[in-house]
């Protein structure tokens, strides 16, 4: 099938090539002269494992194109997946100004029937309103049928996600749409559940908010198992063998970052107020999310005493591993406080490359661990890239001042870092 997909960031880019792997033709379609020359040189511009491997391939083969060119796009196209961004808006509500943009444009050069696609997580009823903009713009009459299908994938795991999916989501209100989407996946023989537009929009939402209290609500427990002595994996390890519980998200340690559970959360909850809906369970999972990186910076406290003058050395800049993604990464939090308090910032990330304005000079970036904890009092894992378990933590304790080490994500062994000399502390772990 032809699809086009618009907005060609992390998800619609993902997606474009997921498709064209699954066997169908693809269109990428943005604004963004300059990405979109990039893509067509075969500069992908974001980092996902594996995902150069299908860029590359399909982009040889034409499976997939990439342009700037609404009207041909649009035209050529009989099923359109709306990819584009939804940021906050100040008061936390979704920024809907690109969804509304790119529905009049359809509207305006939809030809014969199409069926529209809305993968950009919008608040509940804005699948109607992308089906009021289109109408509205349209000066034919020509059918068209606008569906909710949201987008579930990891960063990280974005490729495997998109090939197993636990289920499809499918919001529709019209047959025809719901049979030619549900097509487009069928060679992954996943899990359907067809829906209401409105439902679907929910259940995105609703998942995120989900997976995002089962962390704050570990970590809360994380800080009670500092205080009672318990170690927290053993307590994550026997809650998630209840199959009603689940493993998984009880991963204890400075909190969730990401481009989607904080914005999710506030758009959900913007939602809600406007609704006269409290969520205030939800709220809560918001506030101990914002106040756990600090509860790292605390642990340090108690150790160093006074932060002013003293070097830290913060590992990994990533919201989380296998991504050079740094949006609300719990890194930042944590690094401004240390500068706040006078402290010596030095930071290494496998791949993320601190912008020089970012924090002026407070913060020296450096490119190997054993140069970026060189002296330095004490260091503090903030992303759990797996190469830091690999590090020589021997090496590194020899070359550093002091001997603190504290582990924002619970990764290495509390034992052997303890047996080689640190004082090591994680969150709930220790
Ligand atoms: C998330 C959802 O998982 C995905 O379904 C949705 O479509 C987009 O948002 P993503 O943001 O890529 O995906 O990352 P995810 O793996 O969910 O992790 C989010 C954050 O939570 C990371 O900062 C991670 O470090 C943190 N996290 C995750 C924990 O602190 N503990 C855990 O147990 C799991």
């Amino acid at each position: 099938m032809n699809i086009l997909i618009i907005g060609t960031g992390y998800v619609g880019t993902s997606t474009a090539l997921v498709f064209a792997e699954l066997g169908h033709k693809v269109i990428g379609l943005d604004t963004d002269i300059r990405k979109i020359d990039e893509l067509n040189r075969g500069k992908l511009h974001f980092y996902e494992k594996g995902l150069d491997h299908l860029f590359y391939k399909h982009l040889e083969k034409g499976n997939v194109q990439f342009t700037t060119d609404t009207e041909q796009a649009i035209k050529k196209s009989k099923v359109i997946f709306i990819c584009v961004g939804t940021p906050n808006n100040d008061d936390g509500s979704a920024n809907l100004q690109f969804v509304e943009q790119v529905a009049r444009n359809i509207g305006h050069f939809i030809n014969n029937y199409k069926v529209i696609v809305i993968k950009s997580t919008v608040p509940v009823g804005v699948s109607e309103k992308v089906r009021e903009w289109i109408a509205e713009s349209k000066k034919n009459k020509v059918r068209f049928d606008v569906v909710s299908n949201p987008e579930f994938l990891r960063e990280g795991s974005a490729l495997w996600d998109a090939m197993h999916p636990d289920r499809i989501v499918i919001g529709s209100r019209s047959e025809k749409a719901t049979l030619i989407v549900s097509k487009l996946y069928q060679s992954l023989n996943a899990l359907i559940i067809v829906t209401t537009p409105q439902a679907a929009e929910l259940i995105k939402y609703a998942s995120n908010a989900f997976l995002a209290t089962k962390i704050s609500f570990i970590n809360e427990m994380a800080k009670l198992c500092d205080k009672l002595d318990i170690n927290i994996l053993q307590i994550a390890e026997g809650m998630g063998m209840d199959h009603r519980i689940g493993p998984y998200f009880l991963e204890a340690g400075i909190g969730y970052g990401g481009s989607c559970f904080p914005k999710d959360l506030n758009a959900l909850l913007d939602t809600a107020k406007r609704k006269g809906v409290p969520l205030s369970l939800l709220e809560k999972v918001v506030d101990i999310n914002q106040t756990q990186p600090l509860y790292v910076i605390e642990k340090l406290k108690n150790k160093l005493r006074l932060l002013k003058k003293k070097r830290i050395c913060v590992l990994g800049l990533s919201f989380k591993p296998e991504t050079d993604d740094t949006r609300e990464s719990r890194a930042f939090p944590i690094i401004r406080e240390l500068i706040n308090q006078g402290a010596e910032v030095a930071v290494h990330d496998p791949i993320v490359q601190l912008s020089d304005d970012m924090f002026q000079s407070s913060v020296k970036q450096f490119e190997t661990e054993q140069q970026a904890t060189q002296k330095v009092d004490a260091v503090i894992i903030c992303t759990n890239w797996s190469q830091y378990i690999r590090v020589d933590w021997k090496e590194i304790l020899i070359n550093m001042s002091g001997n603190v080490l504290l582990d924002g994500r619970n990764m290495l062994n509390a034992q052997e870092m303890k047996e080689i000399g640190f004082d090591y502390e994680g969150v709930g772990y220790k």
